[in-house]
């Protein structure tokens, strides 16, 4: 027999309703820039590489130079998630900080803002009051954890894995952001946050409602694979290209890429994946279209291919790159950014937590 549902349970199925919105809301940045406020950020777990490049931070580029206001999570509280022990995170949230600042997120802007959510004491406390505001059948169904916690090789598994989720609302709702550019796999915690920001509305904040319901932003550009062929470009596949890698490193790495054994190189992503993805990452970096690289190269084969796609990278990536080393030579510039990144999350989560506090009656 199965349960029957409470009422406003909360379902992940909406992927379709996502993409709608998703599309609504790119129409509406173009129009009103500054009615917009975004949020996103990464884990810190290592450097990034020309999946999250392509994939997402040119897209968050994109909107900070629209003029949207945007914050910039690095969820180091959410690394402890997934393994026992991590020990170097202070210097991965300057890596990845430096990473951001290179790929052309501007904390000099005045509308770019960076910091960890471990800084921002105000935006964790928000955690506590969200954590009565979902059950826990509903995190055990949240299909991202569940894969998450089918891939960790942890043996027990910590509640921080379930809850996580939650402290994401709270990394999106302390700063009331109204959009929120990721992937597919974070939509589960997006439709978690726009629950939560209804539930607290609905019982604390019925004349004035609180947050705002974010949506989920998802970017144009495809899934990047993995250089091994596998489904998805990651550092813990060990086939990626990270930012940070020199142009002969790069070379190399692209040399080492799964191909096939056909000559003629064609754009054909359904029955010769490995080699459209090359193609289209050559795309990405060059601007010239999958279909034209392939008839350029013609049957000149995966060698001419795997060339054609290093310059290409090479000379996209090269002032990312003299402005990675530059950065890496003035650590006080990236720590003060991150300073004055979580000064600004404070400011705007200290406004938040007291509205939150009030609205809930608590000692004042
Ligand atoms: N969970 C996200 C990831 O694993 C990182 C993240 C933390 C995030 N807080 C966020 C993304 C808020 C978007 C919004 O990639």
């Amino acid at each position: 027999m199965t349960e029957p549902k409470a009422q406003n349970d909360l379902s992940y199925d909406t992927f379709a309703a996502s993409v709608q919105r998703s599309r609504d809301l790119e129409a509406d940045i173009q129009k009103n820039p500054r009615r917009h406020r975004v949020l996103t950020g990464d884990r810190p777990t290592g450097d990034l590489h020309i999946g999250h490049l392509f994939g997402s931070l040119l897209n968050r580029v994109r909107l900070s130079k629209l003029g949207v206001d945007s914050y910039i999570v690095i969820a180091d509280y959410q690394v402890l998630t997934d393994r026992e022990v991590f020990d170097h995170i202070s210097e991965c949230t300057l890596n990845l900080a430096t990473d951001y600042i290179a790929s052309g997120l501007d904390p000099d802007s005045g509308n770019v803002f960076i910091f960890p959510h471990s800084g921002v004491p105000e935006l964790n406390q928000l955690l506590l009051p969200f954590l009565n505001l979902v059950s826990i059948a509903e995190l055990e169904r949240n299909p991202t954890v569940k894969e998450e916690i089918e891939a960790s090789k942890m043996t027990h598994m910590n509640a921080g894995m379930f809850t996580y989720p939650v402290h994401q609302a709270a990394d999106i709702l302390f700063c009331k952001a109204t959009t929120i550019p990721v992937g597919k796999d974070q939509l589960p915690h997006i439709e978690l946050t726009r629950q939560i920001a209804r539930r607290f509305n609905a019982k604390y904040g019925q004349i004035n409602p609180i947050f705002p319901e974010p949506e989920g932003l998802l970017s144009a550009a495809p899934t990047i694979l993995g250089l091994d062929g596998s489904k998805k470009m990651s550092k813990s596949r060990n086939n990626s290209i990270p930012l940070k890698a020199t142009a002969d490193e790069t070379a190399k790495i692209v040399k080492t890429a799964v191909t096939d054994s056909e000559r003629l190189i064609t754009y054909e992503p359904e029955r010769r994946p490995q080699v459209a993805n090359l193609l289209e990452i050559a795309s990405y970096a060059s601007g010239v279209a999958p279909e034209k690289i392939a008839e350029t190269i013609g049957d000149g084969g995966s060698g001419k291919l795997k060339s054609y796609l290093t310059e290409s990278l090479n000379e996209f990536l090269r002032p990312l790159r003299a402005r990675r080393t530059e950065l890496e030579k003035d650590p006080a510039y990236v720590r003060r950014a991150l300073d004055s990144g979580i000064a600004k999350a404070r400011e705007v989560g200290e406004k938040t937590l007291l509205e939150v506090r009030t609205a809930m009656n608590m000692y004042l």
